[in-house]
């Protein structure tokens, strides 16, 4: 996948992505209906919109985590709709990394147990994989915290962890859902300084749900999910 770049092709694209839920009482709720979003190398693109707009579904299906109703989904120009469950997950664990709001890090694992996880599934040695994973808690500040569980952490160094974690496959894409939505201002910031210094060192590509100004302001790109379809977004 290295070669992505060099074949001019998009780390991460949808093609008119619809999605049906088949509502409590079986009636069925459309929540996307036709969106394509393309996203270049380096690129971070943020996207807004009312709660229940459909953002978290969006997200979930560019990652690969949930399957369209119609559409596609490129991860590096391979089309991730039609694979397997065990080849998605490979997908998904080597390509794809996620921070979500709440920081989703295993309870009873330390925070360097916690990054090395997705390097033991992609198959690195132990020793590896902890070299890895000490590298990038150096990069997200937290050397001092590799043998804190979740709950000896604060809420920042949590999500800092969860970056870490979610970068140690050394990903194509990073999805983010509200990564400082659980933050107060100044530790969402600083979160934010953390992501946008890591794009700019892996010329990583990002796509950031978000209600935060301070946040999307910084994306190259806005857009706004409203009634099923994504329209061009304002900064605020
Ligand atoms: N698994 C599901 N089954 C049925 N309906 C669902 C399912 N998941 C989400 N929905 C519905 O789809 C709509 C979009 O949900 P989604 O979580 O994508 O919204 P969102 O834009 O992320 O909202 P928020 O800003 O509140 O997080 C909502 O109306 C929700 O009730
Ligand atoms: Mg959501």
């Amino acid at each position: 996948m290295s070669d992505v770049a060099s074949l001019g092709l998009a780390p991460l694209e949808a093609r008119d992505l619809s999605m049906t839920y088949m509502g409590g009482d079986g009636t069925p709720i459309e929540v996307l209906k036709g969106v394509s979003l393309s996203l270049a190398k380096g690129e971070a693109v943020a996207i807004t919109g009312a709660s229940g707009a459909g953002k978290s579904t969006l997200l979930h299906l560019l990652g690969a985590l949930d399957r369209p109703t119609g559409g596609a989904v490129f991860v590096g120009g391979r089309d991730v709709s039609r694979l397997e469950e065990d080849e998605l997950a490979a997908v998904r664990n080597r390509h794809i990394g996620f921070v979500f709001q709440f920081h989703h890090l295993l309870r009873e694992f330390t925070a360097l147990e916690n990054v090395m996880m997705p390097a033991l599934l992609a198959g690195l040695g132990f020793d590896e994989a902890g070299r890895g994973a000490r590298t990038l808690l150096g990069e997200v500040g937290l050397s001092a915290r590799e043998a804190h569980k979740p709950r000896q952490l604060s809420g920042g160094e949590q999500q800092r962890v969860a970056v870490a974690r979610a970068l140690v496959n050394d990903p194509l894409v990073l999805l983010a859902d509200e990564p400082s939505g659980n933050l107060d201002t100044h530790t969402g910031e600083r979160l934010h300084d953390l992501l946008f210094g890591l794009r700019a060192q892996r010329d990583l590509s990002m796509v950031l749900v978000t209600h935060n100004a301070d946040l999307a302001g910084r994306a190259d790109n806005i857009l706004r999910l409203q009634e099923g379809r994504l329209q061009p977004g304002t900064r605020v």
